[in-house]
């Protein structure tokens, strides 16, 4: 087939129509999506994905730790596949296109091939990486983890959400949508397409973003314990407050997460305050830590001062500080870059090379197979926001350039 042809076949309306079908599924009111991992949104979202794979003829089976994968079988079938996706499930306040994306147009780019009626040499596999958000369960990325080996399947197993719930009872409680299979190696090659998440593209007016790697990133959780005590009669001096605790170390730690180029990324995005009343000063705190920098050194210097700068704020209370996540930045492969910069130019759209401020699963990925990345712009960079959006064209674009470097890699 020649250059851009398998590329025509990619169908604009069929590919958005799809992407409209599975934002309805944990739809909210202000046009988002709630699709936590392993919810029954996230297994009806399975479900539909399942049934437009078995109506097409493709194969569908899922692994221990709950990831999907639709296979379009190749010639040859002692030649490890081509994987492309990305995920499901969003955040609690997410939008359409972030993770589903990556999976719908993996998804196109098989059905294009169908209607192409090319064969390829490698089989191409299409994968739902479980629980990438780590909204739910901590932490994120955790089917691509699992599946890459970089964390103990039994481990993620067990760990539980707010309510107690594990991620092992919540996949055995989700509909079945295919085989059972092992993890699959080894893998050919991965490349995951997505919105960047961030203003660049659109800022330069461009298309297509090339993805050279990810940033490094370090989670935390802490614990501070103090002691309850009455709001009215306990003086200063007596009491053991949690959550001044807390902010004190918080604002310790702004003051060290800076540098003058704003690349430092630091958030903390959920806090619990216990007991919770308005009367009682505050026993327990328990908060997390996101810390990302695209610098090796310095995700490893400041992530270094994130325990003794908290424990110099504590006072008199208790901490326990856990590192939920440790990931170093990462590199992606120059052969997969080169597919994707060659596919973009073959097809003529404006584009250019950019790091990737966001983790995706193919920062797992990168450490068992040859890895890249595609990115389309999205409405004014706004992401894990209900208000994410991206026009049907950029989603096509996107696609196009999936279906080509896919087809280059699997023959
Ligand atoms: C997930 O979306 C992340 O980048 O943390
Ligand atoms: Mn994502
Ligand atoms: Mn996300
Ligand atoms: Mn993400």
């Amino acid at each position: 087939m020649t250059r851009g042809g398998l590329a025509a076949k990619v169908q604009e309306t069929r590919l958005w129509s799809r992407l409209m079908a599975l934002a309805a599924i944990g739809g909210t009111a202000k046009g988002g999506v709630c699709r936590l991992a392993l919810t029954a949104e996230d297994g009806a979202a399975r479900v539909r994905l399942a049934n437009w794979a078995t109506a097409r003829g493709f194969t569908v089976s899922e692994d221990a730790i709950g990831n999907i994968y639709v296979r379009r079988k190749g010639t040859d079938p002692t030649l490890p596949p081509v994987m492309t996706g990305s995920h499901l499930d969003t955040q609690p306040t997410g939008g359409k296109f972030d993770g589903v994306y990556g999976v719908l147009a993996g998804f196109e780019v098989l059905e294009a091939l169908e209607d192409a009626g090319v064969q390829t040499r490698r089989a191409i596999e299409v994968v739902g990486w479980m629980n990438e958000e780590g909204a739910r369960f901590q932490p994120g990325c955790m089917g691509s983890g699992v599946f890459a080996g970089a964390m103990p399947l039994e481990a993620m197993r067990a760990v539980a959400d707010k309510t107690g719930a594990t991620v092992g009872a919540s996949i055995d409680a989700l509909p079945t949508v295919g085989v059972s299979r092992d993890f699959g190696f080894p893998v050919h090659a991965y490349v995951e397409a997505h919105i960047e998440q961030g203003p660049r593209l659109e800022a330069a007016g461009d298309t297509i973003g090339i993805v050279t790697g990810i940033q490094g990133a370090r989670w935390f959780a802490v614990e501070i314990t103090g002691s309850e005590a009455h709001a009215g009669t306990t003086p200063r001096a007596q009491r053991k407050d949690a959550l001044m605790a807390a902010l004190d170390g918080i604002q310790a730690l702004r003051a060290v997460m800076t540098d003058p180029d704003d690349q430092v990324r630091f958030t903390v995005g959920r806090m619990e305050v216990g007991p919770g009343s308005p009367n009682t000063v505050p026993g327990r705190v328990f908060f997390t830590i996101d810390f990302r920098h695209p610098d090796a050194a310095t995700v490893q210097r400041l992530g270094d001062l994130v325990a003794p700068t908290l424990r110099a704020a504590a006072g008199p209370c208790g901490i326990a500080i856990t590192e939920t996540f440790t990931g170093p930045p990462v590199a992606f492969d120059p052969l997969v870059i080169e597919a994707v910069t060659d596919a973009t130019k073959a097809l003529g759209y404006k584009h250019h090379a950019l790091p990737s401020g966001a983790n995706h699963d193919a920062k797992f990925l990168a450490r068992v197979c040859p890895t890249g990345m595609i990115f389309i712009p999205c409405l004014g960079g706004v992401s894990h926001n209900e208000a994410e959006s991206a026009t049907p064209e950029d989603c096509t674009a996107g696609a196009r350039v999936l279906a080509e470097t896919l087809l280059a890699l699997a023959q």
